[in-house]
């Protein structure tokens, strides 16, 4: 492949609503197939942890673009269904697919990222003794060898996508600081900055907002509401009015498996839902 169509490649946006029907016969080696518009599928999962299963023949499915919140008691099995789709923990049973033809059972943790699959965790995992800048280019998916061939025209592309990118998570103001200097909430902005340096097409946020002020937790729901189209998002949440602020649909897990799914105002209504969850 010559350098700039590598370039061109890599400022390519998949546009997951035009003309998906044709996907199916496009496709690459190694390209995502969303040809039924729907991003993941998880198909009766089950993992067990000496013979107690966090994971009881766990159904589920993510459409592309999607917005969707995890939500359930301590235990349910929410983080190990996150370790089980960016391949951390093996299934026992079951089947995960990344678009139609992707077996993420088959790919290792490295491989599952490289797909498309970007995750969060819930303590920050940025370089405190670097800048914010510094932090977003360090982040950033290039072949050294091309990176080194190329530097100066990827150095303009790449300077383009991280001030985009310092915009979206609103730490312009902050690009010259070191990392460790900024409050709870911009760190985890930083992080998830650092992820769509990444160009995921799916982004698993496991409580994002934990810890962050009113404010913060508010201009990251305006965040992530802003990503999705662009990017799927799943994001496990025990913060309702951030549940409620995200708009989309809710899925709740209890015990391994899928206990209801719907608007949030539908799982509230729920009586099985509100036994197992909201009404403690
Ligand atoms: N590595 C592990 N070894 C043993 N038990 C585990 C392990 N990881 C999770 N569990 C158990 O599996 C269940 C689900 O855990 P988890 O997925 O962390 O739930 P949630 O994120 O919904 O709170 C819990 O009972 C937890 O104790
Ligand atoms: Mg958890």
């Amino acid at each position: 492949m010559k350098p700039v169509d590598l370039l061109l490649e890599n400022d390519e946006n998949p546009d997951w609503d035009s003309g998906t029907a044709e996907l199916g016969h496009m496709l690459k080696p190694g390209e995502l197939d969303l040809s039924h518009k729907v991003i993941l599928y998880l198909e009766d999962i089950t993992v067990s942890f000496d013979g107690f299963r966090a994971l009881n023949k766990l159904s589920l499915t993510i459409d592309a673009g999607e917005l969707r919140c995890i939500i359930g008691p301590n235990g349910a099995g929410k983080t190990t269904m996150m370790d089980v789709i960016t391949g951390k923990t093996r299934p026992d049973e079951g089947t995960v697919f990344f678009g139609q033809t992707l077996d993420l059972t088959r790919l290792t943790e490295p491989e599952i990222a490289h797909a498309g699959i970007g995750r969060k965790f819930q303590k920050p995992t940025i370089f405190e003794n670097h800048t914010v800048f510094e932090n977003l280019e360090l982040a950033m998916k290039t072949d050294k060898r091309v990176w080194r061939s190329l530097m100066a025209m990827l150095d303009s592309a790449a300077g383009d996508r991280i001030a985009e990118t310092l915009q979206l998570i609103r730490l312009g103001a902050q690009a010259d600081r070191l990392a460790g200097l900024l409050s709870h909430g911009q760190k985890q902005w930083l992080e998830i900055g650092m992820l769509l340096m990444q160009e995921p097409k799916l982004l698993l946020l496991d409580e994002p907002v934990a810890g962050m002020t009113d404010e913060e937790t508010e201009r990251t729901g305006e965040l992530f509401i802003s990503l999705a189209g662009k990017h799927s998002l799943v994001v496990v949440e025990h913060d309702m009015a951030f549940v409620k602020q995200l708009g989309g649909r809710v899925t709740v897990l209890h015990e391994g498996s899928v206990l209801a799914e719907g608007a949030l105002e539908e799982v509230q209504g729920d009586a099985r839902v509100i036994e197992v969850y909201l009404g403690r």
